[in-house]
């Protein structure tokens, strides 16, 4: 009898410390920081320092030429270029983060805005490896305009504030 009740507090523990630990993940995690007031156009604002804001911006400019650079070689058919444009900005350029900016950086981020941002990076691989398959640039051009989607999603849903910056909406 000792025994099962010994077990069952141990249990009880196990449980407690288990919901301790779900909930400060969905804090950290799941919620990211974002600013406590949307911004004027009603969008969750991410805060970042403005090194961080700098480079998230430099990637999405890195994105916007890439889709142009995918476009302009689908349409030359030139499916060799289109495969080494996307993979240029495929998950192996989201590991080449600083190390020093992307751990914080990646912490601070919250879970959805990382499905979306990891996902157009996965989607861009994927699109390579199809690309050098199946040389379609019907599919090609499928694949780019379901991926765009995320970024539309994105854009919809998220803003940078620079900590002190002139866009923290205050
Ligand atoms: C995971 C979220 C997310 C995804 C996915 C995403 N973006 Fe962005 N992007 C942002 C945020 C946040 C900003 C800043 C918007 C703001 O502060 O108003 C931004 C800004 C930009 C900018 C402006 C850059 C600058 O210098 O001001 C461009 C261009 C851009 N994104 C292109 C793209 C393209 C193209 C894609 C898809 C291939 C994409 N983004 C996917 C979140 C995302």
């Amino acid at each position: 009898m000792m025994q099962f009740l010994k077990t069952r507090w141990q249990l009880l523990l196990i449980g407690l410390l288990s919901m301790a630990l779900i909930a400060t993940l969905v804090f950290f995690g799941a919620l990211g920081r974002v600013a406590d007031k949307p911004s004027s156009d009603g969008r969750l604002r991410l805060l970042l320092t403005p090194a961080e804001r700098d480079l998230v911006l430099n990637e999405m400019r890195h994105l916007l030429a890439t889709v142009q650079g995918i476009i302009v070689a689908a349409q030359e058919n030139d499916m060799k270029r289109v495969a080494e444009t996307a993979r240029a900005v495929g998950m192996a350029d989201v590991r080449a983060m600083p190390p020093e900016i992307r751990g914080p950086l990646i912490g601070k981020l919250p879970i959805e805005f990382k499905r979306l941002g990891f996902g157009v990076h996965e989607d861009l691989d994927m699109l390579a490896l199809d690309a050098e398959a199946l040389r379609d640039r019907d599919h090609t051009l499928k694949q780019l305009a379901q991926l765009m989607q995320k970024c539309v999603a994105c854009h919809a849903t998220y803003a940078i504030a620079a900590e002190g910056g002139k866009n923290s909406g205050e």
